[in-house]
């Protein structure tokens, strides 16, 4: 007897389970993981801020409160994104929500009806993925190059699906591939929402995590229109377990999602909210944020020189400017036995169609994370790495 609704029916467990059945192994040297680095947590400061606001305004912190979230907080953020050219006239207000990722689930759930297309890059994060389907919805995955998605493709995929949702696009440190959409790519993806009347959300967790390159104007800061919703997080900024996001856009997007919050978390918990909020003002935020920014950059380097000096020059590694992964791509052959392979070897990839619309599309790549693993791990991890390539690409 199925028991589950039709939306959870079809969410089907995915064909890479195979490669993190091994993930327990104590040896395991992961390249798999999303996280930011274990050094990357200011857990003093994260200490001292929680008992002041347990000494201070406990009442606050465990009493139950308003779904938009911890007003000193949305105050602060509207300030810091007015200013950064984010917030701007036609939104409404920010609304504080249990990381970026719940963004994703509420936006689908508001404006995504069973059967309607959201397109994205090919590949994208799993998570956002994970949240679109659902919701039942048809998903139109468009490739990327290295400026950005395809916008050929993307206009084919806006004129063959005119029931739309939206647009899905995380421009910054793509997830998985670590690519920045250029500017021009913007400008042009911008225009295209514009000409079919399309909201695009615009999810941004790494912009922040910039450690090479110049800075490249956000959608929403490009958008004249009103058609971007945007999505930030602190999880890679200050702690992903604190849970703490947030989105802002149009008026009668961010009144309907406070709706939606409320008939599902009530509101996000006050007391990360409040300690984030002490965080980025009572603390040099952009110092810590600089902190990060090196760190990431040292281990970025310590991994792609690692990979350009031990793996057969025929595999292709991006090079990201930020963020916290890099996409490898085989020359041919078979990358699930090449992640296979590796596993058991001790190290752990992601297969790169477990971020595609269609797990069984033909994929050849291959996401490797450099935050999570110690700098001894990143050296080790691509020894075996390429062990591995060179029995079978050399
Ligand atoms: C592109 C992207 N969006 C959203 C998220 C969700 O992050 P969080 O919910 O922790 O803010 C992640 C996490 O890895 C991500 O990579």
């Amino acid at each position: 007897m199925n028991i589950f609704s039709e939306r959870i029916s079809s969410l089907q467990p995915s064909a890479i389970r195979e490669i993190f059945k091994y993930m327990n192994d104590p040896e395991m040297i992961s390249f798999a993981a999303g996280n930011p680095s274990p050094e990357a947590f200011p857990a003093e400061t994260i200490s001292r801020i929680t008992a002041d606001i347990m000494k201070y305004d406990p009442v606050t912190a465990l009493q139950y409160s308003v779904s938009e979230g911890y007003a000193p907080l949305r105050d602060r953020l509207k300030s810091d994104l007015t200013q950064k050219g984010i917030f701007k006239e036609g939104d409404d207000d920010i609304i504080i929500t249990a990381g970026g990722q719940q963004v994703m689930e509420i936006i689908t759930k508001l404006i995504c009806n069973e059967g309607e297309t959201i397109i994205c890059e090919a590949p994208s994060f799993i998570g956002s993925l994970n949240a679109f389907r659902s919701y039942k919805a048809k998903l139109a995955g468009i490739p990327m190059d290295d400026e950005g998605i395809d916008l050929e493709k993307l206009e084919s995929a806006l004129r063959a699906n005119p029931k739309t949702a939206f647009i899905y696009l995380i421009p910054n440190f793509q997830n998985p591939t670590g690519k920045c959409t250029s500017l021009a790519r913007r400008k042009a993806v911008l225009a295209l929402a514009e000409k079919y009347r399309v909201t695009i959300v615009e999810d941004n967790p790494y912009g922040d995590l910039r450690f090479a390159g110049m800075d490249i104007p956000n959608l929403k800061e490009l958008d004249t229109n009103n058609l971007v919703v945007y999505a930030g997080s602190f999880s890679k900024t200050l702690a992903p377990g604190l849970r703490v996001g947030f989105m802002c856009g149009r008026a009668d997007i961010t009144q309907k999602a406070v709706v939606c919050i409320q008939a599902s978390t009530v509101h996000t918990s006050m007391f990360p909210q409040m300690l984030t909020y002490k965080f980025i003002t009572q603390t040099n935020f952009s110092a810590h944020i600089e902190k990060l920014q090196f760190l990431y950059k040292d281990k970025a380097k310590l991994m792609l020189d690692a990979l350009q000096f031990s793996m057969p020059v025929s595999i292709d590694f991006t090079q990201p400017e930020g963020g916290l992964f890099l996409w490898g791509t085989l020359p041919g052959g078979d990358m699930m036995a090449f992640c296979k392979k590796a596993v058991q070897n001790k190290v752990a990839v992601v297969p790169g169609n477990a971020f595609l619309v269609d797990e069984r599309d033909p994929c050849l790549s291959f996401r490797l994370n450099f935050s999570y693993p110690s700098n001894e791990q990143i050296e080790k991890g691509v020894e075996i790495l390429s062990k591995v390539a060179k029995t079978m690409y050399s």
